[in-house]
């Protein structure tokens, strides 16, 4: 493994840094940042994440015998969609019976889509979501204002998922990623999922702040 494979999660972070600045001055994630988001539009985000999360799942659990990296990185405690659950339910809304926003579907249809032509790309879909909990804490410590909730409990578990492990666990995701050695190819792919991840999840966003719609 050359030097040069060895340092995707640098790679990812440079090449990712505006789409990010972008993603978290939309409205909506300024206004969760701020805690100002009303409750119920915070539940129909969760809503959405839970289904972007359960397909990432899916290709996942599906591609685990297609690259060495897969054994390398992936932890079951990356697993959003047990929180996302409970979060759900504690709000009062099962989450087997949300349904996908027009971004969200399309969201769901471009991750089986990368993931179909190179699973590879699945590492760096999931490096936007594992990364996000980096911020996620602090946005939680808002939320728990705003909605009387308490972090890593029902409720408000989805935006701190590891409590004390957080930083632990962000730096075992990148030392593995870094230990794979993907080659320039790889490396390519990755990064070109996480900027779409990171599109996904604006437009997913932006959606959210639309008004919600009254029978
Ligand atoms: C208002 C919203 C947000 C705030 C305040 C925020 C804040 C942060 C902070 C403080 C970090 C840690 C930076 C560091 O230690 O270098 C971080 C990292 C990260 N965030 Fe956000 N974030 C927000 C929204 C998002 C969204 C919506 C996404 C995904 C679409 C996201 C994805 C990431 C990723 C992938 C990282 C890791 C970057 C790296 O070190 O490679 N963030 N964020």
């Amino acid at each position: 493994m050359t030097d040069q494979n060895a340092n995707v999660m640098a790679k990812l972070k440079t090449a990712t840094a505006d789409l990010h600045t972008e993603a978290e001055n939309r409205p909506m994630q300024r206004a969760l940042a701020k805690g100002t988001l009303p409750r119920e539009q915070y539940v129909a985000y969760l809503g959405q994440l839970f289904l972007l999360h359960r397909t990432l799942e899916e290709v996942t659990d599906a591609a685990t015998s297609s690259h060495r990296a897969f054994a390398t990185v992936v932890r079951d405690y990356q697993r959003r969609t047990p929180e996302l659950r409970a979060d759900l339910a504690e709000h009062g809304v099962d989450a087997e019976a949300v349904t996908p926003q027009p971004a969200t579907e399309a969201a769901m249809n471009e991750v089986r889509r990368r993931a179909g032509e190179d699973p590879v790309s699945i590492l760096g879909l999931t490096y936007v979501l594992e990364g996000s909990n980096n911020g996620s804490k602090y946005i939680a410590r808002n939320l728990m204002k705003s909605y009387q909730l308490t972090p890593g409990k029902p409720g408000l578990s989805y935006f701190d998922p590891y409590g004390d492990e957080q930083m632990p666990r962000w730096l075992a995701f990148k030392a593995d990623m870094d230990a794979v050695g993907f080659d320039e190819a790889e490396q390519e792919t990755i990064i070109d999922a996480a900027k779409a991840m990171f599109r996904m999840i604006a437009d997913i966003s932006d959606e959210v702040d639309q008004p919600v719609a009254t029978a």
